[in-house]
């Protein structure tokens, strides 16, 4: 889904672009198979990192592959497209650690490795950069959607694909149901791909500030152009 979003999304070809968590850099080569200024995939894992440049390779692209967290290894740079899919799935507390399960396993509602990857977007995305998040239902959608706001960007639902849970939710359907992060008797899940961008606030005022005018000229724009209205964080 993030792929085919990555595929059809309005891409500039001097765009920067970032796939945060890109395990085996599909995301990232996708990006870099549309001809843009850069790719760059990101994981926490080094074996990842040599994944995702064997897969590029593979492709007959160029993916620039770091291994870090999150946004370590890029500190200082900024992005005109982000694009995640983060591990979600809501883990019991206790759970005994297994080989590889961080690319799974989010915490005790599956949100710690999203929420904070959306509270560092404005440290990482250019003036008119977009984000694309994949998460599924049980994860929270509108906590996504609130927080993405949280951090000055307008959050939309661009795909979503109803289905059974996937199989490492479904064995934990006891705890999703404790934790009421399920419904049952349909032990369904939603998966999103949900954009975040800037509503033209912040990039009016990053541009007129670069062009020169005087702040108080910039957030006078920036209320205009927000619809009467100046957003927080903008
Ligand atoms: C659901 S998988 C992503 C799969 C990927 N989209 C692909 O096509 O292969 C989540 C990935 O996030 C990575 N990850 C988990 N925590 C991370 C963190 N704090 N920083 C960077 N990557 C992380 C995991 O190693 C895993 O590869």
């Amino acid at each position: 889904m993030l792929a085919d979003a990555v595929r059809t999304i309005t891409l500039d070809p001097r765009a920067r672009v970032l796939d945060v968590c890109s395990g085996s850099g599909a995301v990232a080569i996708t990006a870099a198979a549309r001809g843009v200024r850069e790719a760059t995939a990101v994981d926490l894992h080094r074996l990842s990192a040599w994944t995702a440049r064997l897969n590029a390779r593979l492709n007959g692209v160029r993916v620039r592959a770091l291994h870090g967290d999150l946004f370590e290894p890029v500190a200082g740079e900024r992005f005109d497209l982000i694009t995640a899919n983060p591990p979600y799935v809501p883990a019991p507390p206790g759970l005994e650690p297994e080989k590889g399960d961080r690319a799974w396993n989010a915490g005790s509602d599956g949100r710690a490795v999203i929420d904070r990857l959306i509270d560092e977007l404005p440290d990482h995305l250019t003036a008119d950069g977009r984000v694309l998040i994949v998460q599924s239902s049980v994860t929270g959608t509108s906590e996504t959607l609130a927080r993405l706001e949280n951090v000055g960007l307008k959050p939309s639902i661009v795909q979503r694909r109803r289905g059974p849970l996937g199989p490492i939710l479904r064995g934990r359907v006891d705890y999703l149901i404790s934790e009421g992060l399920i419904r049952g008797p349909r032990l369904e899940e939603e998966l999103l791909v949900i954009r975040g961008q800037y509503a033209g606030t912040r990039a009016s005022v990053v541009r007129a500030v670069r062009a020169g005018e005087p702040r108080g000229v910039s957030l006078l724009r920036s209320v205009r152009d927000a619809g009467g209205g100046a957003r927080a964080g903008a």
